[in-house]
């Protein structure tokens, strides 16, 4: 039996175990270091796949041990945004715990793909591939479904279409420096250009940078029914082996002239991880954001000591 292992049971973790659990992808490990909350969100989550008919089995624990034999890691542990904060401010509390994370991972998981969703993302995808050591085809980030997901949502509003027949990609930082493709972004058949003007479409880009920030000055805390829908679909993409196109956080070695850093790029997700990186071309402005979006990064990894 397939066993995932979820690091981190706040509202992320087990949002993303129960969507994991709604597609049967295998069974589930909920780790955390709180004594009782993985046991009695695991508890919780077993009587809701019984109610569902869900024959997968969910498991809270304490001991990173137990994680022994897992074919995929989501890691979600970690402190999340307050209003007010940048997903950069997280930056050097989360690297210390996905350091800590990781070498836990390296030690008791060592065969699994690892899946980062803590923020600021792509730093904590970098820290994670630095200390587990594994090949870079097994770690990746979380987040280009998230964002191109709040994309989609504003167009299907504006032009009453279904989801089904609209289609994205985007580059660069999860984070104010995010590089939405509206050329890449498709209705039917036709560019978003063809049912919206320059003005809108720019609207609509800002509306989706904003969209987490929206979340969190809403309701107090950060998104997680998106997040764990979004998790669900990368792990199943590797579990069932989709050979699926995500934009997915992933180290570049030479794709878009970038080389040791972690930013989200058109992937195709399948049994192996990041199977291969598409390359797209890029007009001046869209290689001019991206470039620019990477300089964030570096930026911020350059504050610590890996
Ligand atoms: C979001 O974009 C917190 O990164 C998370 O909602």
């Amino acid at each position: 039996m397939t066993l995932i292992t979820v690091v981190g049971s706040g509202r992320v973790g087990t949002s993303a175990a129960l969507q994991m659990a709604l597609r049967e992808l295998g069974d589930i490990l909920l780790l955390d270091v709180i004594e009782g909350l993985p046991q009695g969100e695991a508890l919780d989550l077993n009587h809701a796949c019984s109610i569902l008919d869900l024959d997968v089995a969910i498991t809270g624990s304490n001991n990173f041990k137990d994680m022994e034999g897992s074919d995929l890691v989501v890691v979600t542990a970690g402190l999340t945004r307050k209003p007010d904060m940048t997903r950069l401010d997280l930056l050097l509390k989360n690297s210390e715990i996905i350091k800590d994370v990781s070498s836990k991972i390296r030690e008791y998981a060592p065969s699994s793909k690892v899946i980062v969703v803590t923020n600021p993302l792509d730093v904590m995808s970098y820290v994670a591939y630095k200390t587990t050591g594994f090949r870079r085809e097994r770690v990746m980030g979380f987040s280009g479904l998230l964002d191109i997901g709040r994309f989609r949502y504003i167009i299907k509003k504006r032009l009453g279409v279904s989801y089904k027949s609209i289609r994205s990609m985007i580059l660069g930082e999860h984070g104010d420096s995010m590089v939405l493709l509206p050329r890449y972004t498709y209705v039917g058949s036709s560019e978003l250009s063809s049912y919206l003007d320059g003005e809108s479409i720019k609207a609509i880009v800002e509306e989706t940078r904003r969209a987490g920030a929206e979340i969190i000055r809403l309701k107090g805390w950060s998104a997680h029914h998106a997040p764990g829908a979004g998790v669900s679909v990368m792990a199943a993409a590797i579990l069932r082996d989709w050979k699926m196109v995500i934009p997915a956080s992933a180290y570049l070695d030479g794709e878009y002239g970038e080389r040791d850093i972690y930013t989200v790029v058109p992937c195709v997700l399948g049994r192996g991880g990041v199977e291969k990186i598409l390359e797209i071309k890029l007009n001046q402005e869209e290689d001019r954001l991206f470039r620019e979006s990477v300089k964030v990064l570096r930026n911020a990894l350059s504050q610590l000591k890996l």
